[in-house]
């Protein structure tokens, strides 16, 4: 997997994207960072890439050309027309499922915005999907940027150790992981619930299910209310 990330702030994506898992998984040639500076292609003598919204109106607009310039030289280096997607607070909240269909792209092309967003223009021609990393606005797209390549490079193969790949598993078949529990036994009185130390593999399993329910239905019960629907509506289909 080959990422482009086209931002004003590339220090900020390659200081964060190039320690730990995904640091091994771009020196190991697993995945590839690759960000383009949009202010290398301001045609401005001062570099200035954004400029005043039209109809008035507070903050300022990142203009269309630098943008497409950016985008133009990552696209040749592709070779086709790349998918490209734009965070933003617009688009659709990114879930599990995006990720693993995002991850199976060669090449993904991130556009990070800043000020009050980028000219619109520019966005119709390039960008073929807009994603949020969640309902709140962020000072500009590169965190988004940067979880996107988190979640996504998770399902590039290679980039986890199968014992890496098994953790973390928080929303497996839409239910939040059982809780996890390592020595000692007891901690500030806490004891380990004693069904994991009975060796026995089938109540162990039974029982980390149970708590799979349980913690779903205590933090995250809209999860369960989608597994519901969408088994109601197999159900429907099958009839
Ligand atoms: N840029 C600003 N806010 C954002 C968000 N919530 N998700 C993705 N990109 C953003």
């Amino acid at each position: 997997m080959k990422y482009h990330i086209l931002t004003l702030f590339p220090e900020m994506i390659e200081q964060g994207l190039h320690t730990s898992i995904l640091g091994r998984a771009i020196n190991n040639g697993y995945i590839s960072l690759e960000t383009t500076n949009i202010r290398d292609f301001s045609a401005n003598k001062f570099n200035r890439v954004d400029d005043y919204p039209y109809g008035g109106g507070a903050g300022m607009v990142m203009e269309a050309e630098p943008v497409f310039r950016a985008y133009q030289s990552v696209a040749e280096k592709i070779g086709k027309k790349p998918r490209t997607v734009y965070l933003t607070p617009q688009g659709k909240v990114l879930n599990q499922t995006m990720v693993e269909e995002l991850a199976l792209e060669d090449d993904l092309v991130l556009l990070c915005g800043h000020y009050e967003g980028i000219d619109d223009r520019v966005l119709q021609e390039v960008v073929t999907d807009y994603i949020s990393i969640g309902d709140y606005v962020l000072t500009g797209g590169e965190l988004g940027a940067m979880v996107l390549v988190d979640a996504v490079s998770r399902f590039v193969p290679g980039v986890l150790s199968n014992e890496e790949s098994s953790q973390f598993e928080s929303l497996q078949d839409n239910l939040l992981e059982y809780p996890h529990y390592t020595r000692p036994e007891t901690w500030h009185e806490k004891k380990v619930p004693e069904v994991l130390l009975s060796g026995d593999h089938k109540k162990i399993e039974a029982w980390r299910h149970e708590a799979s329910l349980v913690r779903t239905a205590e933090r995250r019960p809209d999860l369960l209310e989608n597994a519901f629907q969408i088994s109601c509506a197999c159900n429907e289909k099958e009839e």
